[in-house]
């Protein structure tokens, strides 16, 4: 074993059998980057009882790669797949549905409105922090707030008390991604969650109901107005010929008002209850992970003065590439989570013809360890270094392959542009770092600059 400081598969291997599974959740969670560089070096693909942990790049791009074979069927559960309902496009793989909709909500999500959604992420930073006066809680009042904010102005889940939002997204969050056969729970706790997540869908399914019957109203009253102002819009479109200048543009419509406008062919399959299904799936995707990103992003270059400066200088520079790309470097060395996890549909032989080449049966949990994936030097040269001009086609802060995040061009504005304005903030530091009160995601981070 080279370079390695200490050997955490010989604990392993020593360790009894009920040890073990724990002491591979302890340091995926507490010292990942040392754990997975011994595994990539001398167990790639590492075989517990509870799951395979799969730590090379080529592997876990592969396996995210064959979503037939290895399949997001532990989400099918907890995205509302029954015997009569198809649930979430989530839960599906490569089928027509997934197809279907992850292309329609694709278009919905239409990338030209991403220097939109940077403006408006821009201003709701800047009001808070001016109104914070230098002493903010991030968690509760930026980084899930902020994201909050996008959601009801552009996405147009609306009329709404931002906690609601919040706490449905929490409780889908945490039963999807941290309620499964490979999260140590007791069988109370999983239950609660699993409770919880029942109540909250419930409520949330009644306020999407009342939010589509008001937009459609809206639809038609707009519709109705705009027909009585035609003559005032001609006389518009006449002024600024005659001034030869370009009218102003309007802000794009919000998400769920252009879903509901545009009209599907009853061959799209496309109907009011799957149009819902997806305008919700757009808020559980939304809070947690880019607070979790922005927190642990924020905190990150706090703990590093001269990154933060380099950061910083970036941060005024009109083109936002440099500093951006700072983010994403960010991103690898604390991503929201360490991998994605599936289940296998039929036996795989990973890394066939490699000295590591092994079988993996059907039924088998695998956590293909995607941050592993972005230290191996098959995806960048000196990986353990902090380079922010990386290929970030081998990120995979957003996953990969069909699942790839739906979310991944709004997170794209969204995440460098909260991280952007906290650190600009003259003085700043924390005071603690972050608290994750044993939940996964941060809970509580006290900042603090000068006024
Ligand atoms: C901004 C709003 C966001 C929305 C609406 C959203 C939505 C989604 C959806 C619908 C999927 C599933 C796509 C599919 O199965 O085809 C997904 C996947 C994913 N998202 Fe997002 N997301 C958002 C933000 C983020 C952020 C900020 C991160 C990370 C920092 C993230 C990380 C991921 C990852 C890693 C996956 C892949 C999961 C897998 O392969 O199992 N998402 N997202």
């Amino acid at each position: 074993m080279s370079n390695l400081k200490k050997n955490y598969l010989a604990e392993y291997d020593a360790a009894t059998e009920d040890e073990k599974y724990p002491l591979i959740v302890k340091w995926m969670s507490e010292e990942p980057l040392p754990f997975f560089k011994q595994l990539r070096q001398e167990r790639p693909v590492l075989v517990n009882s509870v799951c395979t942990l799969v730590a090379k790049f080529n592997d876990v791009r592969d396996m995210l790669l064959m979503p037939k074979v290895v399949t997001v069927d532990l989400y099918k559960p907890k995205m509302g797949v029954t015997a009569t309902d198809e649930g979430y496009l989530m839960a599906h793989d490569d089928d027509a549905l997934h197809y279907r909709e992850k292309s329609l909500m694709q278009a919905m999500l239409n990338r030209d409105d991403l220097p939109y959604i940077r403006s408006i992420i821009e201003k709701s930073c800047q009001k808070i922090l001016k109104k914070a006066h230098g002493k903010l809680e991030m968690v509760r009042g930026y980084s899930r707030h902020v994201p909050a904010i996008m959601v009801k102005q552009y996405f147009g889940l609306d009329g709404i008390e931002t906690h609601h939002l919040l706490r449905w997204s929490y409780w889908n969050q945490i039963d999807a991604f941290n309620n499964q056969p490979i999260d140590i729970l007791t069988k109370e706790q999983s239950q609660l969650i699993t409770d919880t997540h029942d109540e909250v869908s419930e409520e949330f399914g009644v306020y999407m109901g009342v939010l589509i019957a008001r937009k459609m109203t809206r639809i038609k009253v707009d519709k109705f107005l705009d027909k009585l102002s035609l003559p005032w819009r001609l006389i518009k479109r006449i002024f600024y010929y005659l001034l030869k200048k370009e009218p102003p543009k309007a802000n794009p419509d919000e998400v769920i008002m252009r879903m509901l406008k545009s009209s599907f062919d009853k061959d799209v399959d496309f109907n009011i209850v799957r149009l819902g299904v997806n305008a919700g799936g757009l808020l559980i995707g939304s809070i947690e992970t880019t607070s979790q990103a922005v927190t642990q992003i924020v905190d990150f270059l706090l703990n590093k003065p001269e990154l933060l400066a380099k950061a910083r200088a970036a941060a005024t520079d009109d083109d936002c590439t440099e500093f951006d790309n700072i983010v994403w470097e960010a991103s690898r060395f604390v991503p929201i989570r360490p991998d994605i996890f599936r289940i296998l549909a039929s036996d795989y032989t990973v890394a066939k013809g490699s000295e590591h080449e092994t079988h993996i049966p059907s039924g088998t949990i695998v956590r293909l360890l995607t941050q592993s994936a972005m230290f191996d030097s098959y995806a960048y040269k000196d990986p353990d270094d902090f380079n922010p001009d990386r290929n970030l086609y081998h990120n995979f802060t957003f996953g990969i392959g069909s699942h790839t995040c739906l979310g991944k061009y709004v997170g794209i504005v969204m995440i460098p542009e909260m991280v952007k304005q906290i650190i600009l903030m003259q003085g700043l530091k924390s005071d603690g770092g972050i608290n994750y009160k044993d939940s996964p995601f941060p809970e509580e981070f006290n900042l603090q600059w000068d006024k």
